[in-house]
C-alpha cells in the first residue's frame, strides 16, 4: 500500500512562484509514488476578510492551478475543504486538547497578528494551526509536503495526533512534514530577510503565477540586490543568492552554472537573465490555465469531494466513538 500525502493552499491574494517552487512542484513529483489527496483550503482564507465573490473566483484558479501544475486528477484526490464538513468537525476537537501556549508560539500567528493588532484579529486566525491539523489527520497522512513556513504548524499536527492516541487509543498516524530543497524558502523581491507572501504589502515582493512578461520584467528590473557587481552565490548576498536561487529552480542550472555564465557581467544582465528565465517558464504554464475550462475543474472537484468525504467520514466514525458520543442511531 502506498504511503498517503496531503497538503493544500489557501485561496487568498495571487499565487506566486514561492508557493510554486516551495510547495505545489514538489506534489506533481510526489504523485506516482504515494497516494495524493490535495485541498483547496477555503476555510483557512476566511481567516483574514475575504470578498465573497473573489473567494470563489480564487478557490477554482487554486485549482486550476494545481491541474497546471501537473497534477494530474487520474493519480490523485482534489477537493476543496470546505465540502468536506468534517475537517470542522474534528478542529473542535482538536481545539479541545491543544494548549493556549501552543498557539501562542506559532510564528505565522504572531507575524499575521502584529500585522492588524492581536487584539482585533479574529479568533480564527489563532486557531488556524488545529485546523490545518484536522485537515493532515483525518486522512491518515504520512507525509505533508510543504515550505519551511509551515513546518511548525506540522509540528503542532504531530503533537496533537500524540496527545490525542495517547488519552483515546491509536487513532491517528503521525504525519511528517516533507520539504523541497532549494525552494523551501523563496524570499521577497523587495525584502530577502522575509519570505515571499501573498499578503506582502506591495506586489514588487512576489511574482504571481499569472503576471503578464512585462510585469514580471519591471518586477525583476526593481528587485533589491547587494553590495558589489558580481554575480556570486554566496549568504554575504541574499538578495542576490534568492534570485539565484530562483534562477537554478526554473532553469535546471546550478547555482555554479549561473555564476559561470554571468562571470564579468552586471545585475543588469543578470536580471534580463532572469526575466527570460521566468517568463520561459510562465508563459507556457499561463496557457496552459487558460486552456482549464471552470466546467471541467468543478467535475474535477466533484469526482475528488466524494473520494474525500468517504475517508473523512470513516475516520470522524472513530474518532466520534473514541471521545465517547453517543451514536445518533
Ligand atoms: P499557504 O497558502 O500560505 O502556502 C501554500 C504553500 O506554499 C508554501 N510557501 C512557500 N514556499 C517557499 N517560499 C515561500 N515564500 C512560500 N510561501 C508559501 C507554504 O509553505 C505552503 O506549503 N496553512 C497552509 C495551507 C494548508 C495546508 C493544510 C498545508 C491548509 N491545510 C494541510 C498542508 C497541509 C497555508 O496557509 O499555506
Amino acid at each position: 500500500m502506498k504511503q498517503r500525502i496531503f497538503s493544500g493552499v489557501q485561496p487568498s491574494g495571487n499565487l506566486h512562484i514561492g508557493n510554486y517552487l516551495g510547495a505545489i512542484r514538489q506534489w506533481g513529483e510526489l504523485q506516482d509514488q504515494y497516494e495524493a489527496i490535495f485541498s483547496v483550503a477555503d476555510l483557512h482564507a476566511i481567516t483574514a476578510p475575504q470578498d465573497p465573490e473573489t473567494l470563489r473566483q480564487k478557490t477554482l484558479e487554486i485549482a486550476k492551478i494545481y491541474l497546471a501544475a501537473g497534477i494530474d486528477p487520474e493519480k490523485c484526490t482534489l477537493f476543496v475543504q470546505s465540502h468536506v464538513k468534517e475537517h470542522t468537525e474534528l478542529a473542535w476537537i482538536l481545539g479541545t486538547l491543544v494548549r493556549m501556549a501552543e498557539l501562542e508560539r506559532m510564528t505565522q500567528y504572531k507575524d499575521k497578528s502584529q500585522k492588524g493588532g492581536a487584539s482585533e484579529s479574529g479568533a480564527g486566525l489563532f486557531t488556524y494551526p488545529v485546523l490545518m491539523a484536522a485537515d493532515i489527520l483525518l486522512y491518515d497522512t504520512a507525509v505533508v509536503p510543504v515550505g519551511k513556513d509551515q513546518m511548525q504548524h506540522i509540528e503542532l499536527t504531530r503533537t496533537l495526533a500524540k496527545r490525542f492516541n495517547d488519552r483515546f487509543g491509536e487513532t491517528f498516524v503521525i504525519p511528517e512534514g516533507k520539504l523541497s530543497k532549494e525552494g523551501q524558502v523563496i524570499m521577497g523581491l523587495d525584502d530577502p530577510s522575509k519570505k515571499m507572501s501573498k499578503s506582502a504589502a506591495s506586489e514588487y515582493n512576489y511574482i504571481s503565477l499569472t503576471d503578464d512578461a512585462d510585469t514580471i520584467r519591471k518586477k525583476i528590473k526593481k528587485a533589491v540586490t547587494d553590495s558589489g557587481s558580481e554575480i556570486v552565490y554566496s549568504d554575504d548576498k541574499p538578495a542576490l543568492k534568492n534570485l539565484i536561487n530562483i534562477y537554478t529552480l526554473l532553469s535546471g542550472k546550478t547555482a555554479q552554472e549561473v555564476e559561470e555564465m554571468y562571470q564579468g557581467k552586471g545585475y543588469g544582465d543578470f536580471k534580463e537573465g532572469l526575466s527570460e528565465v521566468v517568463v520561459g517558464f510562465l508563459t507556457p504554464f499561463q496557457e496552459k490555465l487558460a486552456g482549464i475550462s471552470d466546467e471541467a475543474v468543478e467535475e474535477i472537484l466533484r469526482k475528488g469531494v466524494e473520494k474525500a468525504r468517504a475517508l473523512a467520514s470513516a475516520k470522524m466514525t472513530q474518532v466520534r466513538e473514541r471521545v465517547g458520543f453517543l451514536p445518533a442511531e
